[in-house]
């Protein structure tokens, strides 16, 4: 039984997210989709709201479980007994962060392997923080998040005082 986490901030879910989520859920048995809470940074989306996005798309997707998580991820990796870790790449500037990444979490978890996909090629220019600047001056967002949350999330940017 294959058990793979895909972590990340998700501030918030964009397509790119999306389209990996779709890709990993065929390649294994079970992923665990995990939201890092990082109580020393102000997320523009609480942890409740972006786990509560993620669970909203992937509610058809019986493979798939949202949770989240704070500490090491690896020690998610150990809680879950999950075997692998799906990152996303879109292009060669993310490749040096994930190499370090990969690396590291293997040295601090000997049987752990990072499994990279790529979104599709369209996805590849859309980030978080693009997302989110785009967003909050008044930019139209539509094609980078999911269509169903794209309403929520644009009001949010506009207002982000009115985090839950
Ligand atoms: O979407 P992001 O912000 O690129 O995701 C980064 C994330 C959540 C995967 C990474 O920051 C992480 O794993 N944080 C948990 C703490 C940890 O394990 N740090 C050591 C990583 S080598």
């Amino acid at each position: 039984m294959l058990k793979a986490i895909y972590p990340g901030s998700f501030d918030p879910v964009t397509m790119g997210h999306w389209d990996l989520i779709q890709r990993a859920e065929k390649l294994v048995d079970h992923l665990v989709v995990a939201v890092l809470h990082n109580p020393s940074k102000q997320p523009t989306f609480s942890v409740a709201e972006r786990a509560g996005f993620l669970r909203e798309l992937t509610s058809a997707y019986p493979k798939v479980e949202v949770v989240t998580f704070n500490g090491l991820l690896v020690d998610l990796a150990r809680q879950t007994n999950a075997q692998c870790i799906i990152r996303g790449v879109r292009a060669f500037s993310d490749f040096e962060y994930e190499f370090q990444m990969a690396l590291m979490n293997r040295k601090l978890h000997t049987e752990l392997e990072t499994l990279f996909l790529m979104p599709k090629e369209e996805y590849s220019i859309i980030s978080s923080r693009l997302v989110r600047e785009v967003g909050s001056m008044g930019g139209d967002i539509s094609g980078f998040v999911p269509d169903p949350l794209k309403d929520r999330i644009t009001r949010r940017l506009l207002n982000p005082s009115e985090i839950g």
